[in-house]
């Protein structure tokens, strides 16, 4: 079943197209790619999906719902949660507080009732699963430090763990690889194939190649914002029109 299916996405600024009559549909349960040279519209596709801009044209369904233009937050609460390709977090919490904060989008109380103390027996159980989560991604031991004290890597998988607190049924990553160092990228492929593994469907845009390859059922290919190809890993590796593109961007960058 598709948890997931754009239906001729467009999405423009101006005269620029940024997504041109995409369609995708991605599976319950699967690890889908979705690459493509730098400008080639993966974020502004998550931007459209995950509400932060309307759709120019198309349908966004969600579990079969049609969730284009509705806002984040309704979004979000429907279960579909997203990253961002720079890292941002809450600068002066700590790391189990950046948690809590993540939860709340869900549990959708406010700051001030937790401010009155109105709900405490509820404040606890967040603060319970917060810590079972930080364990689930290996920052258990960090969980009282600022969340800017942490290494790069870990700031990345905070911002995961974040996200991952929403509950989502689909996650979508946006470069959650960049800037990490090869054992860094070893620990974060790892947390996405837990996060997979505990039922969530992840949509994963990434510019890691080795990551890419090695994580995803399925990959789809943007260029100049429309499908160039889609497949299995191995299939859109040889893809010919795929190999121009990335030789052609590589070409044009030199
Ligand atoms: N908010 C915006 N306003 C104007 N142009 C934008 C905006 N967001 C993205 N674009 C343009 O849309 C195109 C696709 O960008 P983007 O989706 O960020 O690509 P990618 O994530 O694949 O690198 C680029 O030409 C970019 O400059
Ligand atoms: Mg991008």
């Amino acid at each position: 079943m598709a948890i997931l299916e754009v239906r001729d996405l467009t999405r423009r600024f101006g005269g620029l197209v940024a997504v041109s009559n995409l369609s995708l549909s991605v599976e319950e349960g699967e690890i889908r790619g979705l690459i493509g040279p730098n400008g080639a519209g993966k974020t502004t596709t998550f931007n459209v999906i995950s509400g932060f801009y309307p759709p120019s044209e198309g349908r966004v369904l969600f579990r079969g719902e049609d969730v284009a233009g509705m806002s984040t937050n309704a979004i979000a609460a429907r279960g579909l949660v997203r990253t961002f390709q720079a890292t941002t977090l809450f600068q002066e919490l700590t790391v189990l507080e950046n948690v809590l904060v993540g939860r709340h989008l869900k549990a959708r109380t406010g700051p001030f009732r937790a401010l009155l103390g109105a709900d405490r027996p509820r404040e606890e159980a967040a603060r319970a699963r917060a810590i079972e989560i930080l364990d689930f991604f290996g920052l258990g031991d960090r969980r009282e430090d600022p969340g800017l004290s942490l290494p790069h890597g870990l700031q990345r998988a905070l911002g995961v763990a974040v996200a991952f607190a929403a509950e989502p049924k689909l996650l979508l990553l946006d470069e959650p690889f960049t800037g990490m160092n090869p054992e860094e990228t070893r620990r974060m492929m790892e947390i996405v194939r837990k996060v997979r593994d505990r039922g969530i469907t992840i949509l994963l845009v990434e510019h890691d190649m080795q990551a890419v390859m090695g994580l995803c059922d399925r990959i789809t290919v943007l260029n100049f914002g429309r499908l160039l190809a889609e497949g299995t890993p191995g299939e859109v590796r040889r893809h010919p029109d795929v190999i121009e593109a990335y030789l052609g961007a590589a070409a044009s960058a030199a």
